[in-house]
């Protein structure tokens, strides 16, 4: 039996077209199902929109129930939510995610981001958090067999989303030079040198999941000229910024922008991606709202507009749309005046308690038990274990001490300093050690 082979849907070849012309980098980027994807702009969303700002008689064109001309709704639902009002909680919000709060996000992005400048990048689109901006990544540029880099310290949800979900392979590198004093800039270049000429997708996660580092100034340079560096000499990147702990630093050293900046207008071989959101840097977990925005030198609004379109089409395809309360809430939040002092004061407490964490752990007593993974921000720390498996670590601490952690490959133990207060922090670091010597023997 054969396979029948689908033709191009006409917006998803005017899409490629736009690509085609003005850069044939990303169209050649692009997976097989992010060459099909488009924007069903025809279909029963625009309808609708149309009829939204013309029909001015009845609109009998949209998707939900209304009354006295609100969103439906049911009193023992309506009781729980203050403040919003019935279209900003039931009505959907359009697949692209809701146009002020997007307008809002990239206002907050270029603020945050100075080396940007004026350099145009695409609107945000509105994800269903980072997990989400992260997949779409696959479903657009990874195809089964197709590799993506990452550094062997790593979120574990990236072998999810696209080794078993889309049958990508990850290749690692060794996030620290072998003394633990920094990012190894030696074993990424070296990676990106092996590869050289080829497609690859690379994945960058600072403030790291579960290392807690943020490359220094001088380290986010070179990382940007490596980049920079491959892609003039052939490579054909997507280079995506996992920018989930944004904000999260707490060391001068730290690089405090967003890599995406500087690869956005790095090389024409280089499609810079952004995936992030409020979901850590609001402190909004289950709210469930993200970004996804892409930058490439001379990016025009055409090709922005074609990987929109393909962004928008994936996401109605699989979840037709976002969380329309969870997008208000944010664009509330945002607009709020008070709203940097309070996530400053946030930030402030998860300092003082890596504080106490890089003390307590470091301490000479433990030198036996462990060495100590370099970190400066975000919510983790990480622990290399001496002599022992990470795992079973984990479950003595658990069985014997009460104290949860994660056991992540072999030795690394990970600590999230992010939920202990500081009084519980030495405590954690003892029960640790005492279960390595106990799983150790001595
Ligand atoms: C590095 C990294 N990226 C992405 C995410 C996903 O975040 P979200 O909850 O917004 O999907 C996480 C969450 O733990 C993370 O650690």
């Amino acid at each position: 039996m054969t396979t029948p082979q689908l033709s191009l849907h006409p917006l998803a070849e005017a899409a490629n077209a736009a690509l085609a012309k003005d850069s044939p980098v990303v169209l050649g980027l692009l997976s097989e199902r992010g060459k099909r994807f488009f924007f069903p702009a025809k279909g029963i969303l625009a309808q609708s929109a149309e009829a939204k700002l013309k029909a001015k008689t009845a609109n009998a064109s949209i998707g939900i129930a209304t009354e006295n001309g609100a969103p439906m709704h049911l009193s023992c639902v309506h009781k729980y939510f203050n403040g919003l009002s019935p279209a900003e909680i039931y009505d959907y919000a359009p697949s692209y995610g809701k146009p002020d709060l997007r307008q809002a996000w990239a206002k907050k992005q270029r603020e945050e981001t100075p080396s940007l400048g004026a350099h145009p990048v695409s609107n945000p689109v509105v994800t269903n958090a980072l997990t989400h901006g992260l997949a779409l990544v696959g479903d657009l540029f990874l195809d089964p067999g197709d590799e993506a880099l990452s550094s062997d310290l790593m979120w574990e949800n990236y072998n999810l989303s696209w080794e078993t979900r889309l049958g990508a392979r990850i290749s690692t590198y060794a996030f620290f030079d072998s003394k633990l004093t920094g990012f190894n800039i030696t074993a990424f270049t070296q990676a990106l040198a092996e590869r050289r000429g080829k497609k690859l997708v690379v994945a960058l996660n600072f403030p790291n999941n579960p290392s807690g580092y943020t490359p220094t100034k001088a380290e986010a340079g070179a990382i940007v000229n490596a980049l920079t560096a491959a892609a003039e000499a052939g490579s054909k990147l997507v280079v995506v910024s996992d920018d989930a702990y944004y904000g999260m630093f707490f060391d001068e050293a730290c690089e405090r922008e967003s890599l995406f900046g500087r690869l956005a207008q790095a090389h024409p071989n280089l499609l810079a991606v952004k995936v992030d959101g409020a979901t850590k840097e609001e402190f909004v977990w289950g709210v469930r709202v993200g970004f996804i925005t892409f930058g490439i030198k001379n990016g025009t609004p055409a090709l922005y507009k074609a990987l929109e379109d393909k962004t928008a089409g994936l996401i109605r395809a699989v979840i037709s749309n976002v969380t329309q309360p969870g997008q208000s809430i944010v664009l509330k939040a945002l607009s709020d005046p008070d709203f940097r002092r309070q996530q400053a004061e946030k930030v402030a407490l998860l300092k003082a308690r890596a504080a106490v964490t890089a003390k307590e752990c470091r301490k000479s007593e433990f030198a036996d038990a462990w060495d100590v993974y370099p970190f400066n921000s975000g919510y983790f720390m990480c622990l290399r274990v001496k002599g022992v498996e990470a795992e079973a670590v984990r479950q003595k601490l658990l069985d014997d001490h009460g104290v949860g952690a994660i056991a992540l490959g072999k030795t690394e133990l990970r600590i999230a300093f992010s939920c202990l207060t500081e009084a519980q922090i030495p405590g954690v670091f003892t029960a640790a050690a005492a279960a390595v010597r106990a799983v150790r023997g001595n």
